[in-house]
């Protein structure tokens, strides 16, 4: 593979300019020989992917591995450091799978977003106990044995996922009215997300501690209640950075709805921002203006984004339309990521490598 600044070198002595496919001259730079992550690199951020140990492990695929670590220099497990499949009953911890993705990360010089430490969903048995002093020390045992076992192995941790709610109170002038009611709120009260904080910060105080959440890209109200929870968490030092899940569809504009706006105030706070889940569905079967859409809302989306200097990392929930939640949760829709199920580049992953570029 040749290296970024090799390429550079030589583009520079031939006075060329790289543009994906042709140059100036005979020779031809194209996304064929520079990987995504080292264009990401030459601009000091990450690019990544959620991972699914099936095309891994269970079933390697070739062509799953060779493009994940051709690619991407940062990976989140899709769903296997989630509490229900680290913590599978109580206090019985599995890190197999976790373990694997870890090392295959290290070995790759890669580095980890762990997702998730506190949410709602796949927290298996734990979302069942109802008493509050019980959850206190589950929580605390959960996020301490977990983060010091991956401490200096994951640089980044979401903390807290999705914990505000999605029927806003839109009148409130604190975040505490629009908390999610989840098994957490019920027995803990608002406070468990600082809680889970403090617990996060004492349990490894090297990893960079994240709240995350969806539908918070545009400068709407729920962004405006997260701004307001993590300003609350931040003036206690106890956050790092947000999470911008952006599981979105062409309808997206980052120009017509304040995404860059909405960026400024997060990274006004001071924190770090990711994009940490994105994919742009499609309808399927998806014509050629679909993709053709599709490429232009990877394009703009990673635009407005790159250009707040806090945004530190672009993450896509998955890499290939093989393996994507999509189509089980959004009937009629699907192929929302960069590589199409026989892993083929897309006009998307163009896109993607014109704006790093
Ligand atoms: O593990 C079981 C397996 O044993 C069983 O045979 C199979 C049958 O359907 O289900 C498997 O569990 C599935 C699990 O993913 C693992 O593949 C669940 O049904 C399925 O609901 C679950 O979906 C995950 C979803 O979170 C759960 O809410 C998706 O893969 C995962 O992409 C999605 O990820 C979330 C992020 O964590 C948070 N943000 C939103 C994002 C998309 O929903």
């Amino acid at each position: 593979m040749k290296s970024l600044a090799g390429i550079l070198m030589l583009l520079a002595l031939f006075g060329c300019q790289i543009s994906k496919g042709t140059l100036s001259d005979s020779s031809s730079i194209s996304s064929e020989d520079i990987p995504l992550k080292e264009l990401a690199s030459a601009r000091g951020i990450y690019i990544g992917t959620a991972v699914t140990p099936g095309p891994l492990f269970n079933n390697p695929e070739v062509a799953y591995s060779n493009i994940l670590v051709r690619e991407f220099n940062i990976i989140v497990a899709e769903n296997d450091m989630k509490f229900e499949n680290l913590e599978p009953s109580s206090n019985n911890f599995n890190f197999s799978t976790a373990d694997k993705i870890v090392n295959l990360a290290i070995a790759n010089g890669m580095k980890i977003r762990g997702h998730v430490l506190v949410w709602h969903q796949q927290s298996g048995w734990a979302s069942s106990v109802n008493n509050p002093e019980a959850l206190s020390n589950i929580l605390s045992n959960h996020i301490f044995t977990v983060m010091r076992l991956f401490s200096n192995k994951v640089q980044y941790w979401d903390v807290v996922n999705e914990a505000i709610d999605d029927n806003l109170n839109n009148s409130a002038t604190t975040f505490y009215p629009n908390l999610r009611k989840s098994f957490w709120w019920t027995n803990l009260g608002s406070n468990y997300i600082e809680y889970a904080f403090q617990l996060a910060r004492a349990a490894d105080p090297t990893a960079k501690l994240f709240y995350n959440d969806y539908s918070i890209e545009a400068y709407n109200n729920k962004a405006y209640y997260t701004f307001l929870l993590v300003s609350n968490l931040k003036a206690k030092g106890l956050i790092d950075g947000i999470g911008l899940q952006m599981h979105i569809d062409t309808n997206f504009n980052p120009y017509s709805n304040g995404f860059a706006n909405n960026l400024k105030r997060f990274s006004d706070l001071g924190l770090e921002i990711h994009i940490t889940e994105m994919d742009v569905r499609i309808p399927v079967p998806s014509s050629y203006e679909n993709y053709t859409a599709q490429a232009k809302t990877y394009k703009d989306v990673l635009t407005v984004a790159l250009a707040n200097t806090n945004v530190k990392a672009i993450i896509f929930w998955g890499f290939t339309d093989k393996y994507s939640w999509v189509p089980q949760f959004f009937t009629g829709y699907g192929n929302a990521l960069l590589f199409d199920k026989n892993y083929n580049k897309k006009k998307a992953y163009d896109a993607v490598w014109e704006v790093l570029k």
